[in-house]
């Protein structure tokens, strides 16, 4: 069985979620032999446990020439305790009281590109390329220490690395760009670590490059690793929660309209509805360290229990969790006042997303500044028909992540 949605659906895969909720809740895939599952209190177990379930997964289709560069251990594919050894390395730097200093700089990162797109003259605009990308992607730079003036080379790795097809079958095309990627990244780091050895700076590179684990510094290979994964992770996923943000608040206008009258209350609340509703990562992969038996004791009708052997590999569907109707009453609706908001889109346990409070302060203050700059905002292209609308817009080229790679909007700026 095809345990992904379809690519038509790329964009909007609820009403496959749904349907493997109900009736396929734990699939397997003769394809590429992964499972998939797709509710809430499954994934959450075994995202909440790293013993059983092993975070060194891989690309798990990657012929054997490739593993070096895409199977290499990063903070995100490590397990316990290395994993926690990595991770003090930068989790106090990203806690939200460190972030919130940001805060000032960020706003005026973000108030700089709308003059930029405003002294254009043109009251349209695509949003992905003038302010979701380079918002979120200069502000990683900048605490990374790279020249943020390379930001459409990055927009270009990012891209080659985000659209490695994770299918049913084997695309070899997208694994040797992602492979060339990553060395071309690597030639990219070297030099920057060098000239950082040589003289540190107060960045997040300098402060990788002199940290110790267990009294040894990192590798080489582990800094290339741990400053690809930061540069990557730091922007592709917040470049989506902005874009997703505001299609689904135009496409929910009644929404849009609340969130204008209400911005103080209810400008945190739908970026939370907005990695529900539409997660900017779609799935995590694990691997069983033993063999576990799924459902047991509380088989459903039509249900089975299943059993998944040590050493098979788990696509766990965040986006799907998200939509789980056991946990989120009316879960189809994009609705800014809801208020259960557990959801799983930053995941859970000892890997939940260390750049969380980042992400979810460079939302609110995007949404603040799109509010603040502009009298109207509205899809630059014919949206009566609802059920065409996703037929306008044009997807990223991801099977993992959830986003457009172009939004084109019209606006009329607040002060003309
Ligand atoms: C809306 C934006 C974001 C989303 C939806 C998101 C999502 C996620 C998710 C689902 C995980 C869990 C991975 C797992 O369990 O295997 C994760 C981990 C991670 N995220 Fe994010 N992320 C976002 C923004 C960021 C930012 C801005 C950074 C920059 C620092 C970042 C860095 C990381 C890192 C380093 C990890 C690995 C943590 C670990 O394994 O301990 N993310 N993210």
């Amino acid at each position: 069985m095809n345990i992904y949605p379809p690519i038509e659906q790329r964009f909007s895969p609820f009403e496959f979620y749904s349907l493997m909720r109900k009736n396929n809740p734990v699939a397997f895939d003769e394809g590429n032999g992964q499972w998939g599952l797709y509710r809430y209190n499954d994934i959450e177990k075994i995202l909440k446990d790293p013993i059983k379930f092993s975070s060194k997964f891989g690309p798990f289709q990657v012929p054997q020439e490739f593993q070096e560069n895409l199977n290499r251990p990063s903070l995100l594919n490590t397990d316990p305790p290395y994993h926690r050894k990595l991770r003090s390395i930068v989790d106090t730097l990203f806690v939200p009281i460190e972030i919130s200093k940001l805060e000032p700089h960020i706003e005026n990162i973000a108030n700089d590109l709308i003059d930029n797109i405003i002294e254009k003259g043109n009251t349209t605009m695509d949003l992905v390329t003038d302010f979701a990308y380079p918002l979120p992607a200069t502000v990683i730079a900048e605490l990374l220490g790279v020249p943020s003036e390379d930001r459409d080379t990055f927009r270009q790795w990012a891209d080659n690395i985000v659209s490695l097809e994770i299918t049913s079958n084997i695309d070899i095309d997208s694994i040797r760009k992602a492979d060339k990627t990553v060395s071309d990244m690597d030639i990219y780091f070297s030099k920057l670590i060098e000239k950082k050895k040589k003289i540190p700076t107060n960045d997040l590179i300098s402060h990788i490059i002199s940290a110790k684990v267990e009294g040894h510094s990192l590798t080489e290979k582990e800094i290339f690793s741990f400053c690809s994964l930061l540069l990557n992770a730091g922007h592709v996923t917040t470049v989506n929660l902005i874009g997703n943000l505001v299609f689904s608040l135009l496409e929910n206008p009644q929404e849009f309209k609340r969130l204008q009258e209400n911005q103080d209350s209810l400008i945190k609340a739908a970026i939370e509805e907005t990695l529900r509703y539409r997660s900017p990562v779609q799935f995590l992969f694990r691997i069983a360290n033993a063999d576990v038996t799924l459902f047991e004791g509380r088989e459903e009708k039509g249900v089975q229990k299943q059993k998944i052997y040590k050493g098979q590999g788990i696509t766990l569907f965040l986006g799907s969790a998200n939509h789980d109707e056991s946990i989120f009453t009316d879960p189809e609706r994009f609705d800014i006042t809801r208020k259960n908001l557990r959801h799983l889109g930053f995941g859970t346990g000892i890997h939940f997303c260390l750049g969380a409070a980042l992400a979810r302060l460079e939302g609110q203050i995007a949404l603040r500044i799109i509010l603040k700059r502009f009298k109207s905002l509205e899809f630059n292209f014919d949206n009566s028909d609802r059920q065409d609308l996703y037929k306008k817009v044009s997807p990223l080229k991801s099977s993992f992540l959830l986003g457009l790679s172009h939004l084109p909007l019209r606006f009329q700026p607040l002060n003309s």
